[in-house]
C-alpha cells in the first residue's frame, strides 16, 4: 500500500525458486467453515492471480478504502492497480462456493516479504472482506494465517499500515496484539498529522538481538532466502 517503500521493476527479472503452494502446508487453514460463512482458500503470487479476481479485488478494495484513503494520502486507482500486479504481491483468497464449478471471492489479503532494517518481515498491505463476509471471524482467521506463515518462514514481525479513520480495522489489530511500530511517518509541513500508524507485531525478540540477514535488494531476493 502506499505510506511505504515501494518496490524495484527490475524484480520482474529475478530467479524464482519460492514457493508457490504455500497452502499444502497448512492444512487446518485450507478452509474457513464458521459463522455461516463456508469459504476456501487460494494463495497466488501477483502473476497467477486470474484476471476477474484481480478486477474483483480492486473493486473490493475500492468500496471499502476510497473515503479512508481520502483521510490519509488519497485514493488513485492506477496506484491501487499497480500494486495489485507487483511481481512481489502475494495473495490469499477467500472463496464461496455458489455452485458446482462456480466459486465466488470474499476476501482477499495482500502481503508481502520485507526487508526491514536487515531483517525479514512480512508486511500485509491490505485485508478486505466483502461486507456480507465481515463480523464472521474471517478477519482474525486470515490475520492469524498470515502471522503463523510468517512465523514459520522466520519472520521477525508482521507490519502493517492502518488508517487512523479505519476504527474496525484498528479495534481488530489492537485486539490481535498489534501494536505501534517503532518507526512512524513523519508529520509534512503545513499538512498536519499523518492519517495512519504503522503496526507491528513482533514474533522474535527485537533486532539488536537478531542475526541480520546478508543485503538484499529486494524482496523477491529475500523470499528466495526464506525459503531457499
Ligand atoms: C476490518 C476487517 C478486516 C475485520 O475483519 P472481520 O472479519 O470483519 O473482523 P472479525 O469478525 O474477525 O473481528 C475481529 C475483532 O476485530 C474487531 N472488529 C472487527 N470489526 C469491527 C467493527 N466494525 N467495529 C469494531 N470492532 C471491530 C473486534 O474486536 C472483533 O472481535 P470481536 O468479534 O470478538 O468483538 C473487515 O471488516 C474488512 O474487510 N473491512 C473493510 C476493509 C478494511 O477496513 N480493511 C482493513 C484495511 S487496514
Amino acid at each position: 500500500m502506499q505510506g511505504k517503500k515501494s518496490a524495484k521493476g527490475k524484480e520482474r527479472k529475478q530467479q524464482r525458486k519460492v514457493v508457490t503452494d504455500l497452502l499444502k502446508d497448512y492444512p487446518a487453514f485450507q478452509q474457513y467453515n464458521r459463522n455461516g460463512l463456508d469459504l476456501s482458500l487460494e494463495y497466488y503470487w501477483a502473476e497467477g492471480l486470474p484476471q476477474n479476481v484481480q478486477d474483483w479485488a480492486f473493486t473490493l478494495c475500492k468500496k471499502n478504502m476510497e473515503d479512508i484513503y481520502n483521510t490519509a494520502w488519497g485514493w488513485k486507482d492506477e496506484t491501487k492497480l499497480e500494486e495489485l500486479a507487483a511481481p512481489e504481491a502475494r495473495f490469499l483468497v477467500a472463496y464461496d462456493k455458489v455452485s458446482d464449478g462456480e466459486r465466488r471471492p470474499m476476501a482477499y489479503v495482500h502481503f508481502r516479504w520485507e526487508d526491514e532494517d536487515g531483517v525479514p518481515i512480512l508486511y500485509c498491505y491490505e485485508i478486505q472482506l466483502e461486507a456480507a463476509a465481515q463480523r464472521k471471524g474471517l478477519g482474525r482467521f486470515l490475520m492469524k494465517f498470515l502471522e503463523l506463515i510468517g512465523r514459520k518462514a522466520g519472520a521477525h514481525e508482521v507490519m502493517l499500515t492502518v488508517m487512523k479513520a479505519n476504527t474496525a480495522a484498528a479495534a481488530m489489530y489492537a485486539k490481535l496484539g498489534y501494536v505501534e511500530h517503532e518507526d512512524q511517518p513523519e508529520e509534512e509541513e503545513g499538512k498536519g498529522p499523518p492519517g495512519y500508524t504503522i503496526l507491528t507485531r513482533r514474533m522474535v525478540a527485537a533486532a539488536p538481538a537478531q542475526r541480520a540477514l546478508r543485503p538484499v535488494t529486494n524482496s523477491i531476493q529475500l523470499e528466495n532466502i526464506i525459503f531457499g
